[in-house]
């Protein structure tokens, strides 16, 4: 297939097109920017909901025997003292602390281990051994955590690779021969994707590094075989010739942040999928028009010189006489969360589709109740898109908990109502609202599709963003990153920008019109009980630069600093104790300068710079031991010689934060 039509937006890797072009919301009453009216908020500190989901840790105010929070147990208060802004190609981190870069993008974990190669030259096949590019969302799971265990000495280290940098990846870039790209470098580009498991382990000088040989170490690619579960599993919008029969694809791509299970597992989130698939065809489904899959892909995989069916199916367009003859269907069978338990180290990845198919951010989990439903909340990154709650229709039991659990119940889809309430509206054509809903707009133009129903529950959630737009959901700011707090129960997200919002679509939730630094908005289920349909929400801060002012009922809660100016919040944390760290994704203009972690008291939302990264970076993903005493930050896309100067590569890494006596990080 020809290269043609390059959308030239498609160079920029964080390119998100406007493809949402229905208008939910009416004309709303223009709030002034960063003014916030009233919003009274029902979420009250809890000890019962103070345990980490999932992970038998204890969180503060718990009287379980974990230790790790002796130095700290009912304060979030923010000790350190704040780090100015940087423009320095390197990490910084508050005094009296240390930060050193861990699992750079090519460091070899598994298989035969092979070196990396600072020339480029690694083939497919070896980077199919080390670890991949851009990482980003990431999670330590305790070496011991299946028996109970809570270790912060030894784990797996879980992270996302979202995209790649083809100029870094290969000796000279991406190269063409005759309009056609050689097989290995395709190979290795869908081998920089994906997931990496990483045993690892602290040694007694503190020193923490892999476990060579260890049967845990994985890396999962873009090539990977899975399981398509759900709803949507053997659907006939999913059959393609490597599965007839709609229940198996390969490989997740674009995984950007992620979420740890109840049960131990971790899903990975697919984010930006359309990107990689072409369809050359005169018209294209829907479920492939609302996403904005282009007649060209980003990496031109689908020019790869080579007839293999790995490479082909990333060319969409309509080829052989049936679905099962060509790969027409197989951006179907991306755009979901994709299950990885890494204590079993032969299991095949599961995507689960219950959970909706979108651009998905990432997915965070409710505290898990024995004998309640598990619910988890999952953010759309695209400018005006949504936030979502899956709430199952099994009880969760300690005992038995597992990835079924994520294959039967509702879909929500949130309305951020003007005066400070919410609702979950139901996905369910079983749920007579939504059917009703879906009846009405039948014949009706919806955005730019034509609506002329939907076969199925399948079907329903193969279309998630258009069955949102039927339910009369609230168009948001981006919606990256949501974090679950630990001691109050309210669910925190990052809308991290959205210059596009006009004066006319400002609507309370995202009340700025050409919102350029971005928002945390926050909410409470009605009575802290997750599986509600109706919420409380607020605006938690507004970013921006010196000045700007998050303004409850008239009175200035926050007003930013020096200390603490920030830019397009993305990833979002609560850390075992209940501090928030927020990760920005935004210019390296100034005054922000390069991007950052910031650490938040969610009571006072005092808020204090803490870690800056190197030129040209986004900081994404955190996690910490359950100690929270070392913790795991990820700088993706540094466009220096970061973090070896003499390597002439820019090399995504891991950076371990520590505290030079040892304490509690944030403390
Ligand atoms: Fe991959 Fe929305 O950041
Ligand atoms: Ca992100
Ligand atoms: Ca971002």
């Amino acid at each position: 297939m020809a290269k043609h039509d390059l959308d030239p937006n498609y160079l920029d890797p964080n390119y998100e097109p406007v493809v949402n072009h229905t208008e939910n919301t009416p004309f709303h009453q223009v709030l002034s920017a960063r003014m916030q009216r009233r919003t009274v908020m029902k979420g009250s500190v809890g000890a019962a909901l103070a345990s980490v989901m999932g992970l038998g840790l204890a969180g503060c105010g718990s009287d379980s025997n974990d230790s790790t929070t002796s130095s700290n147990v009912s304060s979030t208060d923010i000790g350190f003292r704040a780090v100015p802004t940087s423009t320095a190609n390197e990490v910084v981190v508050p005094e009296g602390y240390s930060s050193e870069a861990f699992l750079p993008w090519g460091t070899p974990i598994t298989g035969s281990y092979p070196a990396y190669k600072p020339d480029g030259t690694n083939t497919g096949a070896e980077q199919e051994q080390q670890m991949g590019m851009h990482h980003d969302g990431v999670h330590f799971f305790p070496i011991d955590l299946k028996a109970g265990g809570n270790s912060s000495s030894e784990g797996l280290l879980v992270m996302n690779h979202e995209y790649i940098n083809q100029g870094a990846l290969h000796a000279n870039g991406a190269t063409y021969v005759n309009d056609m790209r050689p097989a290995d470098e395709v190979r290795k580009e869908i081998a920089a994707h994906g997931v990496s498991v990483v045993h690892i382990k602290r040694d007694t000088n503190g020193k923490w590094d892999i476990v060579f040989g260890s049967p845990f170490n994985r890396r999962i690619t873009g090539n990977t075989e899975m399981d398509i579960r759900g709803p949507v599993r053997g659907y006939s919008k999913l059959i393609t010739k490597y599965s007839p029969d709609a229940t198996e694809t390969r490989g997740t791509l674009n995984n950007c942040a992620m979420g740890p299970t109840p049960w131990g597992t971790y899903l990975a989130a697919e984010e930006n999928w359309h990107g990689y698939f072409a369809n050359g065809d005169a018209t294209q489904p829907r479920e492939q028009t609302r996403h904005g899959v282009g007649s060209s892909s980003r990496y031109d995989w689908e020019l790869a010189d080579s007839a293999a069916d790995q490479y082909v199916r990333f060319n969409v367009s309509t080829i052989g006489a049936t679905a099962a003859d060509d790969y027409r269907n197989e951006a179907n069978t991306y755009g979901y969360m994709v299950e990885i338990d890494p204590f079993t180290p032969e299991s095949k990845p599961q995507k689960r589709t219950a959970l909706g198919r979108f651009g998905h951010e990432g997915v965070i989990f409710a505290p898990a109740r024995e004998g309640k439903p598990v619910v988890c909340y999952s953010g759309d990154d695209s400018r005006f898109e949504y936030i979502y709650k899956f709430v199952s229709s099994k009880p969760y039991y300690a005992a038995t908990a597992g990835g079924y659990l994520l294959d039967e119940g509702t879909l929500y889809v949130a309305r951020f109502n003007d005066d400070g309430s919410g609702d979950w509206l139901s996905l369910d054509l079983d749920d007579a609202d939504f059917a009703a809903k879906v009846a009405a707009a039948e014949g009706t133009q919806v955005g730019d599709v034509q609506f002329d129903g939907f076969e199925n529950q399948a079907d329903v959630l193969l279309n998630t963003r258009l069955a949102a737009d039927i339910a009369g959901a609230t168009p948001m700011d981006r919606p990256e990153w949501g974090a679950v707090d630990p001691n109050s129960g309210q669910v925190y997200f990052t809308l991290t920008n959205n210059s596009r919002r006009t004066e006319e679509q400002v609507n309370a939730a995202n009340p700025n019109a050409n919102n350029r630094t971005g928002h945390i908005i926050r909410w409470s289920e009605e009575g802290n009980d997750h599986t509600a349909t109706s919420f409380d929400w607020d605006i938690f801060v507004f970013a921006g630069e010196q000045g700007t002012e998050t303004v409850v009922d008239d009175e200035v809660i926050v007003s930013l600093t020096d200390d603490n100016i920030f830019n397009s919040p993305d990833g979002l944390w609560f850390d075992y104790n209940g501090r928030l760290w927020i990760q920005t994704d935004g210019s390296d203009a100034a005054p922000y300068q390069n991007n950052m972690m910031l650490a938040a008291n969610p009571e006072t939302r005092e808020i204090k710079r803490f870690f800056v990264g190197p030129v040209g970076c986004e900081v994404t993903g955190v996690v910490s031991t359950p100690d929270v005493k070392t913790m795991f930050v990820n700088i993706q896309h540094p466009d220096g010689n970061w973090p070896d100067s003499s390597d002439p590569r820019p090399r995504d890494a891991t950076v371990i934060v520590t505290k030079d006596d040892g304490d509690v990080i944030g403390a």
